[in-house]
């Protein structure tokens, strides 16, 4: 029954247009590690130091992931400690806090309403209970606007300032983000989640080395698996490794850590460059087509793989907008637009993305 369920996904997948700038679609290699033999195996602890036995070719395979990390971000192993093992972004987010500042203490970040993450500190996530979290926004322009955050920070005094977002259509400019947090005495982590396949593809600039930490999800612009990666400076790199295990996890899932390490083999080949480079070209000549129709594009363009687009002076909702677009054979999400006046479940905007239809040619051609 599943396996018929799946091969209609399948159908569905192959179908439609996928436009969602969150969703890619892994290579076949990539979905070969996810679905090895690799999943039978418990490895809880880190390479050769497990509470398991049985473990050498697993070592083998966490060891190689991450010193694949390494290369695609360009750092070495003694700056920077990698930990390969969270579940998904989520986690990865809330060990990060957990393992750098205490429960309580006041952390920065840009708000949800504006393109940040629910784990960005939104009071329906545990990180906005746990932690106080204090957010900045755009400006009425649609651009993060440092001199007015630089504000925030001076009055707020975080212990931890979280750039990077997961609706947010410009560069991200790492460098004025550190020279906050140094303004302030604070730590910066940078959440690439959304643009971790520009980053290693050279299309976006790298937040290294401004960031102290590094957090990313895989199966966005990076085209893998669904788990995380975090980075970050070695004097907490221990601190992290004990807040995904045992903190919050328990055995890392060794099978996504190998289809982790073979996309990032992927990413690191001279087509990944071209590819990076295409998808944020693609973005651009999506927004200009776009404009050219009369749709409004939140602040003028993009300068990376997404868009967001107010469609109300069309008439509708994010949400009528996307079950049109749906029935035409257009994937997209619906999205909060900064100072909507709409409510998430039914907002003002869509979100579109173009990683995924490339993708899907590039699968066609054979990538
Ligand atoms: C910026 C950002 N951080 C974190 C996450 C969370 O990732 P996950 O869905 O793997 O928990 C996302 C996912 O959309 C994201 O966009």
């Amino acid at each position: 029954m599943i396996k018929k369920l799946i091969q209609k996904e399948i159908k569905r997948q192959n179908k439609v247009i996928n436009l969602i700038p969150s969703e890619n679609y892994v290579s076949k290699n990539v979905l070969a590690a996810l679905g090895s033999p690799l999943t039978n195996k418990y490895a809880e602890g880190q390479p050769n130091k497990r509470y398991y036995f049985g473990n050498g070719v697993v070592d083998e395979i966490e060891s190689k992931t991450k010193e694949l990390v390494y290369r695609a971000f360009k750092i070495t192993s003694e700056d920077y400690g990698v930990n390969v093992q969270s579940y998904s972004g989520s986690i990865a987010n809330l060990a990060v806090y957990l393992a750098s500042v205490n429960i309580g203490d006041k952390i920065l970040a840009m708000s949800l309403e504006h393109g940040g993450h629910l784990t960005h500190g939104h009071h329906v996530s545990w990180t906005g209970k746990f932690f106080k979290f204090e957010h900045y926004g755009v400006g009425i322009d649609g651009h993060l606007n440092y001199e007015d955050i630089a504000k925030v920070a001076k009055e707020f005094k975080p212990a931890l300032i979280v750039c990077g977002a997961t609706a947010y259509p410009r560069q991200i400019d790492f460098k004025k983000f550190r020279n906050i947090a140094d303004s302030v005495g604070a730590m910066l982590m940078a959440d690439i989640s959304h643009i971790a396949g520009l980053v290693v593809g050279g299309a976006h600039p790298s937040p290294f080395p401004y960031a102290d930490i590094v957090t990313t999800t895989t199966q966005k612009t990076l085209r893998g698996p669904r788990g995380a990666i975090i980075i970050s400076k070695k004097e907490i790199s221990e601190s992290i490794d004990k807040a995904v295990f045992p903190g919050l996890q328990g055995g890392p899932q060794i099978h996504t850590i190998a289809a982790m390490g073979v996309a990032l083999e992927e990413a690191i080949k001279p087509s990944f460059k071209k590819y990076a480079k295409q998808v944020v070209n693609n973005a651009k000549k999506l927004s200009e087509e776009l404009k050219g129709l009369g749709f409004k594009v939140i602040s003028g363009g993009t300068d990376n793989h997404l868009l967001l687009v107010d469609v109300t002076p069309l008439g509708l909702t994010g949400s009528e907008a996307g079950s049109k677009l749906e029935k035409a054979g257009i994937i997209v999400n619906k999205n909060m637009i900064p100072f909507d006046t709409r409510k998430p479940w039914d907002p003002s905007g869509i979100r579109l993305g173009t990683p995924a239809v490339l993708t899907e040619k590039k699968l066609q051609e054979g990538f």
